[in-house]
Parts: C-alpha cells; sequence; structure tokens
C-alpha cells in the first residue's frame, strides 16, 4: 500500500472526491494517511478531521527562507512515509528541493486544458475568468506531474467540458468541477498507485 499525502489551501472538495472515492475501495494501492494545508482554518482540514486523517498547517510565513520551508515539508513526508503527493487546490508553490525529492510522483489538478489557461497567476476562479474572456466553447481539467515549471509537467489525463454561453466563473468552476476534476483526480490516483502509469519524456502511457 503507498501512503498518499494530500495539499491543500481552501474548501477541499477534490480532497473530498478523493475520500470518497477511498471509501467506496475505488482507490487501488493506495491509502490517503495525511493531509497538509497552506494556512490554517480552511474547510478542507474539516475534512480530514472528519475522515480521521492526520492534518497538519505547514505555512510558508512561518519559516525563514524557503529551504526551511521545504526542509518542513520533507519531514512531514517523511514522518508518513509518503510516496505519492496530491495537489488538490494547494496555492502555494512547492519548493524544487521537495520536487527534486519525488520526481513524478506529485500530481496536480489544473481546472483547464493545459497547455491553455494556466501558468503562474492561473488559479482558482481567475482561470475560468480567463476562459470566458477568451470565449472558448471548451474547457476542462487536466491531472499532471509537478516539475520546476508551473502547471508544467507530464500529462496524465485530461477531460473537456463545455462552456455555456450563460456561465459566470462561478458556475464554470462548478460545471469543471463536478464534470472533470472529482473523477479524474481519484482515477489518476488509484492509477498511479496500482504503478499503471509509464512516462517516457513529456508523455504518459496508462496501462490497461
Ligand atoms: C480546483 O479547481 C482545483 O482544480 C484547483 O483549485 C481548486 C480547488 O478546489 N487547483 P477545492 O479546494 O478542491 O474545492
Amino acid at each position: 500500500m503507498l501512503n498518499i499525502a494530500v495539499f491543500v489551501s481552501g474548501g477541499g472538495t477534490n480532497l473530498q472526491a478523493l475520500l470518497d472515492a477511498q471509501q467506496a475501495g475505488q482507490i487501488c494501492g493506495g491509502q490517503i494517511v495525511a493531509v497538509m494545508a497552506s494556512k490554517p482554518g480552511v474547510y478542507a482540514l474539516e475534512r480530514a478531521a472528519k475522515h480521521g486523517i492526520a492534518a497538519e498547517v505547514v505555512r510558508k510565513a512561518e519559516y525563514a527562507d524557503t529551504a526551511q520551508y521545504a526542509q518542513a515539508m520533507l519531514q512531514f513526508l517523511h514522518r508518513h512515509q509518503i510516496g505519492l503527493i496530491v495537489l488538490a487546490g494547494f496555492l502555494s508553490i512547492v519548493p524544487e528541493e521537495v520536487i527534486r525529492a519525488y520526481p513524478n510522483k506529485i500530481i496536480n489538478i489544473h481546472p483547464s486544458l493545459i497547455p491553455s489557461f494556466c501558468g503562474p497567476g492561473f488559479y482558482g476562479l481567475r482561470v475560468h475568468q480567463a476562459v470566458l474572456d477568451a470565449g472558448v466553447k471548451v474547457t476542462g481539467a487536466t491531472v499532471h506531474f509537478v516539475n520546476e515549471v508551473v502547471d508544467g509537467g507530464a500529462i496524465l489525463f485530461q477531460k473537456a467540458v463545455s462552456v455555456e454561453e450563460d456561465d459566470t466563473p462561478e458556475t464554470l468552476q462548478r460545471r469543471v468541477m463536478e464534470q472533470a476534476e472529482w473523477k479524474l483526480l481519484p482515477l489518476a490516483v488509484s492509477k498511479f498507485c496500482e504503478g499503471k502509469i509509464q512516462v517516457e519524456g513529456r508523455r504518459t502511457r496508462i496501462l490497461p
């Protein structure tokens, strides 16, 4: 069984999707053992508590520099013997030291079809506002590995979602979550834990 840590910064609906999938026996070969939040008071922490999952706040502002912040993260990860890190709405940049320590073992969910509407500054409702401003008819979600480039690692799964004419950023965000994010993330985590993801450069192969 692979130990999974989920990193969060907000409401944690993606964390909830993972916890629900775990309860339904849909995460094969892995178990969520720890949740790390970038700030206190976020609802995701309550979701973790309700499921009896160990949760901790690691706040960048509390450390003198990025190196010490990275050390705190690495200690958390080692303590829980983590084999997979899932960024589920995590709004802090993961230090390079942590990325180097977990190559192709950190996955992120992004609420657009990468390489569109991604990179620095594209988070939360801003992504969906940009989609509406551009007038595109299709958006979606992407699960990808995390490397040192923001939203730049190899892509694991993508799912398209229609943009409707009367959408607001809020309605679009909700549809992308319901139709794509909450399905793709548990699927990606399960495939990873089953050892069914092969990486060949920028391309990934999902084994049956
Ligand atoms: C999601 O849209 C996710 O794709 C993005 O941040 C949002 C987090 O939502 N990275 P939640 O905290 O999981 O509800």
